[in-house]
């Protein structure tokens, strides 16, 4: 971590369609982890954002019959409502139509033709517009794109093209001595494996595609999607341009969280384009899996696609951010079914720590032992989940904490406090110790859950808080 905090960032989102929970897990771990970072009292920078020019753009907005600068703030406000409501603490929404991302993109154009890592070419390739990239013809099954199912375009154009192949050793160098960590390890093993394949040389603009940032010294061309999307974590720290930001990060940033979609942009032609810039490489570029739901891609077309709001209206806010983040570990793919949501919200909060605090506090006062049962967190546990969380093992860190729930629900389940007489003193002496650890155990696992949990867990604390634990309403109602 750089000394003025901590900066990490998500994929910014294509605005060329409404957010679904594929962008919002993403999104999600990374706040969980920005979460933790300063739950230990870090400064912490959080980007995310919006991805609005290119063709796919476009055309969205063309079969919508809209101005693409119209759709675009139309959808980019759908992704910071659905942001809202699902609580993410991100310090900027950039969006790459806002005036300081274009001017920071045109600085680098500029630097980098004049440090010599541009030249003017010839391309003809097969375009896949669903992924704003050139495909091989190697990778197509059936003549089609297999992410989009959908055949490429050929394009002949005359563009500017990046060296990308000068810089492929000094990529791979700083990968290999973690100078970059790309993690998890099994997507450290595919980005060198791919540094050792053919990787070609890249065109950075584009002929015929209008709705784009400008070449500043050619206006017939536009600069390339990727390239302008990449840039957005430069254009926050006010590299470049001349846009006052006062709470700006400094680059490098320490983690770009991305899904292993986009891993080549990310830890290959990221870091090329920066070294060509002569700025240092992201510290960090770390790489969740894919989820399928209910076995399937989600596409609108299967209807499958589940929004975060629908998460939200059915579970609120914390819970969706819980049920989301527990499926499967991350770096994995993993497999959503909407209908197990219900059982894994009984099992884990209503009947786990929600049905734990309701016994607790109604023990506490039936007993009358507000004033003598003083919670104390183990600040230990709190700091090893943190930092379990911090080096993105949120499933196993949540596993442990809710090995901590089951524990204390089996120690009252052994105890039987329940069954002892208020007004028998040494009952009362032996029901204050069991009502004081399960308390401790609560208000630990409502501070190691903060990141995750944060209303929950700010609720619980001050319902434990100060000798004075209180029956509330169900913080989970069952389902
Ligand atoms: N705009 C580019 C990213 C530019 S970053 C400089 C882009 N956008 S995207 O909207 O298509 O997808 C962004 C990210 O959404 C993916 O990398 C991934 O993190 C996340 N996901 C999209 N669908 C997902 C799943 N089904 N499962 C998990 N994550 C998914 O690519």
């Amino acid at each position: 971590m750089k000394e003025n905090g901590f900066f990490i960032t998500t994929p910014i989102y294509y605005v060329n369609d409404k957010p679904h929970i594929g962008h919002a897990y993403a999104t999600l771990v990374a706040d969980v982890v920005a979460r933790a970072h300063r739950a230990s009292g870090e400064a912490v920078y959080f980007l995310t954002g919006t991805d609005e020019h290119g063709a796919k753009v476009a055309r969205s907005a063309e079969s919508a019959g809209k101005h693409p600068q119209e759709f675009c703030d139309e959808i980019a406000g759908l992704f910071q409502d659905a942001w809202k409501s699902i609580g993410i603490s991100h310090n900027r929404f950039i969006r790459t139509t806002e005036s300081d991302h274009i001017e920071t993109v045109q600085s680098c154009l500029k630097k980098l033709k004049e440090n010599g890592a541009l030249y003017e070419g010839e391309y003809e390739g097969l375009y896949c517009t669903g992924c704003e990239s050139f495909i091989q013809e190697k990778d197509l099954i059936e003549g089609k794109c297999p992410h989009h199912n959908k055949e490429p375009e050929l394009l002949k154009e005359k563009n500017w093209f990046f060296r990308l192949t000068a810089y492929i050793p000094r990529v791979e160098q700083a990968i290999l001595e973690n100078r970059i960590v790309v993690a998890p390890d099994h997507f450290r093993n595919e980005v060198l494996a791919l540094l050792k394949q053919d990787l070609e040389d890249f065109s950075v603009t584009r002929a015929g595609v209008s709705w784009g940032i400008p070449l500043p010294w050619d206006e017939s061309q536009t600069i390339y999607v990727w390239v302008d999307a990449l840039i957005n974590y430069l254009s926050a720290t006010g590299w470049g341009n001349t846009h006052a930001h006062p709470d700006a990060p400094s680059w490098p940033a320490d983690v770009h969280v991305v899904g292993k979609d986009i891993l080549k942009f990310h830890a290959v032609y990221w870091p090329a384009l920066l070294m060509a810039l002569g700025l240092e490489p992201p510290r960090g570029v770390t790489i969740h899996g894919f989820f399928t739901v209910d076995g399937q891609k989600m596409s609108k077309t299967l209807g499958n696609v589940i929004s975060p709001h629908d998460l939200v209206n059915e579970y609120g806010a914390d819970s969706s951010r819980y049920l989301l983040l527990t499926q499967f570990p991350f770096g994995q793919d993993g497999d959503i079914a909407f209908a197990k949501f219900k059982e894994k919200y009984n099992a884990d909060l209503a009947n786990g720590i929600g049905n734990l605090v309701q016994r607790v506090s109604t023990l506490v006062e039936n007993f009358g032992l507000q004033r003598e049962v003083v919670p104390i967190v183990d600040e230990g546990f709190v700091t090893s989940i943190r930092e379990q969380m911090k080096g993105f093992s949120i499933f196993e860190a949540v596993d442990e904490v809710m090995k901590k729930v089951r524990e204390s629900d089996g120690a009252l389940a052994m105890s039987q406090p329940w069954k002892k007489d208020a007004t028998i003193e040494s009952d009362r002496n032996e029901v204050q110790q069991i009502l004081q650890d399960a308390s401790n155990s609560i208000v630990t696992i409502a501070s190691a859950f903060e990141p995750i949990m944060p209303i929950i867990s700010s609720e619980i604390l001050k319902r434990f808080v100060g000798g004075n634990i209180t029956i509330g309403v169900a913080l989970f109602p069952r389902k």
